[in-house]
């Protein structure tokens, strides 16, 4: 009989990978805040999980055995998310696996009580910190990039081991089967890259020429408010180009060959994947 996985922010980027993942060997229903699924993927069903309607949580919980838990991004309420886990205790789920990230402990972060939510139990779990996503480079952060060809980034020379969203996807898929309950894995690409070594391996693989410019973080931060961005994204984001220029993002780990038994993905081979996404506009 197959297991029953929530995934919560089941339209998540990661969710939609763990749930697609999950649903060859799963039961899968993904938490969406209005029950409708973007994609739809086969295997897995809608259910409606809104962390702000604590009403939505026995239903969605119901018949589950294992849970897949995110928090709506970098800034959020930690009480939805501790009242979730309270819910999911009452209904007696086996194992919670937590997105957090690499770096939530280097500053007072919310995370830092949801990882110790998680670890509480009564559930075998796993937590599991990704570097910065590859994938940041599809979406807003990466706009200027795929645009103009420059890469504009309070980075300095500071490198980051940035980590394939398929490598965690399928690292989270494989702790639902046991073998790494109780552990915290660090998950990072095979290299750290400094925002040069990175523009040059995506002009090296697309054959357009990129640029990295570095700015001024205090020009970066006005930057986003005038984007529209709250102060706390603003400081938040800060934050985490201060860990890059620190070297603070730089530490490559072999958890995700460890997992899944060959090497991460490197940033070639995601450009090489997202190509068409990087052509001049
Ligand atoms: N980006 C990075 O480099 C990076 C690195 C390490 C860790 N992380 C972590 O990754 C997490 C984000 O994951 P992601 O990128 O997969 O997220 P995402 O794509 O930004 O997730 C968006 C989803 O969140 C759902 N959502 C928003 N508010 C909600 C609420 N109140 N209740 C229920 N659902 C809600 C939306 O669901 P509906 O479709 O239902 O509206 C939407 O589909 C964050 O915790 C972040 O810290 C990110």
């Amino acid at each position: 009989m197959k297991k029953t996985t929530l995934v919560v922010l089941g339209n998540g980027q990661v969710g939609v990978e763990v749930a697609r993942r999950l649903a060859e060997r799963h039961r899968v229903v993904r938490g969406a805040r209005q029950g409708a699924l973007r994609p739809p993927l086969e295997g897995t069903t809608p259910v409606t999980l809104d962390l702000d309607k604590p009403e939505t949580f026995g239903p969605a919980l119901s018949g589950v055995d294992s849970m897949f838990l995110a928090a709506p991004g970098e800034t959020f309420q930690l009480g939805p998310l501790e009242a979730l886990l309270a819910a999911a205790r009452g209904a007696g789920l086996e194992r919670v696996v937590l997105l957090s990230a690499h770096g939530v402990d280097f500053r007072p972060h919310p995370m830092q009580e949801l990882e110790a939510a998680v670890k509480a139990g009564p559930w075998r779990w796993v937590v599991l910190r990704p570097n910065s996503f590859m994938q940041n480079l599809l979406g807003p952060l990466g706009a200027g990039l795929r645009a103009e060809g420059v890469l504009r980034e309070p980075a300095g020379e500071g490198a980051t081991a940035m980590v394939d969203v398929r490598d965690l996807a399928e690292v989270a898929a494989r702790a639902f089967d046991g073998g790494f309950d109780g552990e915290t894995l660090t998950l990072t690409g095979p290299q750290a890259l400094t925002r040069r070594r990175l523009v040059e391996t995506l002009s090296r693989v697309t054959g357009r020429t990129f640029q990295a410019e570095d700015v001024p973080p205090p020009v970066f931060r006005e930057v986003l408010l005038a984007q529209g961005l709250p102060p706390v994204m603003a400081d938040t984001l800060s934050g985490f180009y201060a860990d890059i220029r620190e070297g603070r993002m730089a530490a490559v780990t072999g958890d995700v060959a460890r997992v899944l038994g060959r090497p991460a993905t490197s940033l070639e081979a995601f450009a090489t994947d997202h190509r068409a996404a990087f052509a001049p506009r």
